[in-house]
């Protein structure tokens, strides 16, 4: 393909030269070609402007991250003052700095579960990974080698490095990557609008779906598998809030076996589905935890893993045999990324922002399950301040759009239109906003989302009968 043929942009211009330079990530890139991207430029609170100065309501706080919105004075205040006072500082071969110490802290007494020792990153993605190894070290440890097989569950998004893209349980993320790597493996999503069976109940599809959890353990034997990982409500997946009861009756699986719960909380952590953590809203206990974007507001890059006491201790202990820990960044525990998480993490405790996460969460509920009666809308669901409309063909039947239409492409491009950022999982949009959005705002985004469902049914119909 001429590449050129494609760049309709002036020459010289942004959208030209990132045309001509750039290798995005997650994007179709052919489509990338003929549409061209689109400038950020600018932002504040929960509006974001482009580079033609046209006006967005974030309707995604980003990649679900920026939960504190833009431009917030007091995390631009602390980042700067720490980098005046100390730019970098390593965290290997015994170094540390204050804000990374008071960051495990401040977590590990926010945590649902008994955390002891914290581990820095800086993305979701390499946190992930940090956990594969971390279960895999533990166990050879405690003299159980032949333990080392991870499960996760199809839909589930925890990352693209090598563990993390095999937990990923979405195709796009495996194909002509050679993933999942062997040792990583699959069960099924707790998608009840689309995998229950005819007439089957909530409570029958859990039943269902933690049996087929156990058949794959005892298939692969029980004493080969170390870990489940998942989060509380599956994200990219598709904005996949599991039936109620789903997690005790998938716990008392893990529990049988002894296998050890992951929990990713990457999207879920810090008010997203109305209580501090995902967990608690899913009903989930979790042996060992993973966070990133909202504990920094998305305001610098920061990720971190939290285990027990009786995963750290062994690691202690092996020092004497294998020396140093062998696992680490050069920018684990940066202390510039530490500084802004931390006041990040007090200023949602000074001003509430979870109990008014809740609160706003109730509304835009509201207004979500409202969407249900349009003619593309097939299901609509969401917890907290997090949502997803799957758009459809037939809402009788469910059946859905034929995937080279891209009508959840055509809604994005409707929305963006009219103002609004979402973005399409397929065919479902989602919406997960600033946690500080407020009542009016809220209205404004599904204004301008009525408006888009508009126009994309105009557009799809017109193609469909044309
Ligand atoms: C649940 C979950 N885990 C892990 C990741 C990977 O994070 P990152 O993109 O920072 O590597 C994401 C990213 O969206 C996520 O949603």
């Amino acid at each position: 393909m001429d590449k050129a043929l494609h760049n309709r942009f002036s020459p010289g211009s942004i959208e030209s030269r990132d045309l001509q330079h750039m290798l995005h990530p997650i994007t179709n890139l052919e489509l990338l070609h003929r549409t061209g991207p689109l400038v950020q430029e600018r932002a504040s609170g929960v509006y974001l402007w482009d580079n033609n100065g046209k006006q967005y309501l974030e309707g995604m706080a980003g990649l679900w991250c920026t939960a504190l919105g833009y431009g917030e004075e007091e995390l631009i205040r602390v980042a700067e003052d720490q980098l005046r006072k100390l730019s970098y500082g390593p965290t290997f071969v015994g170094k540390t700095n204050e804000p990374s110490v008071l960051l495990a802290e401040k977590l590990k007494a926010m945590v649902s579960f008994d955390a002891d020792r914290v581990f820095f990153g800086l993305s979701g993605s390499d946190a992930n990974e940090t956990q594969a190894k971390l279960i895999w070290y533990y166990h050879n440890l405690i003299g159980q080698p032949e333990r080392k097989k991870i499960i996760s569950r199809l839909r589930g998004y925890h990352g693209t490095s090598l563990a993390g893209g095999s937990l990923t349980g979405l195709p796009q993320f495996h194909s002509h990557f050679d993933l999942p790597l062997p040792g990583f493996l699959h069960t099924e999503s707790p998608y009840y609008y689309r995998q229950a069976l005819d007439g089957e109940s909530e409570s029958d599809f859990c039943d269902r779906l933690s049996g087929s959890l156990e058949a794959l353990i005892q298939r692969e034997g029980p004493e080969t598998i170390a870990a489940f990982i998942a989060e509380p409500v599956q994200g990219a997946g598709g904005v996949i809030v599991p039936p109620e009861g789903y997690f005790p009756r998938i716990q008392a699986v893990l529990d049988k076996y002894g296998i050890i719960l992951i929990d990713d909380e990457v999207i879920c952590g810090f008010g997203r589905t109305g209580r501090a953590f995902g967990a608690q809203t899913v009903d989930m206990r979790p042996t060992t935890m993973t966070v990133a974007k909202a504990l920094s507001s998305a305001y610098l890059p920061i990720s971190a893993v939290l285990v027990p006491e009786y995963m750290y201790e062994p690691m202690i202990e092996a020092s004497g045999e294998v020396g140093t820990f062998g696992h680490g960044f050069t920018y684990s525990g940066h202390p510039v990324c530490a500084a802004v998480a931390l006041r990040n993490l007090e200023l949602m405790e000074e001003r509430e922002i979870f109990a008014h996460a809740a609160a706003m969460g109730e509304v835009f509920q509201r207004r979500l399950r409202a969407l249900a009666d349009h003619p593309l809308v097939g299901d609509v669901r969401g917890v907290g301040l997090m949502g997803g409309v799957e758009l459809v063909e037939d809402r009788q039947t469910g059946k859905p759009f034929e995937s080279s239409l891209g009508v959840g492409l055509i809604c994005m491009e409707h929305a963006h239109e009219a103002g609004l950022l979402v973005r399409p999982l397929g065919d479902t949009i989602a919406l997960c906003p600033p946690l500080i959005i407020t009542v009016d705002q809220i209205d404004e985004l599904f204004g301008k989302l009525d408006t888009a469902l508009d126009k994309t049914l105009d557009q799809v119909s017109d193609q469909m009968s044309g």
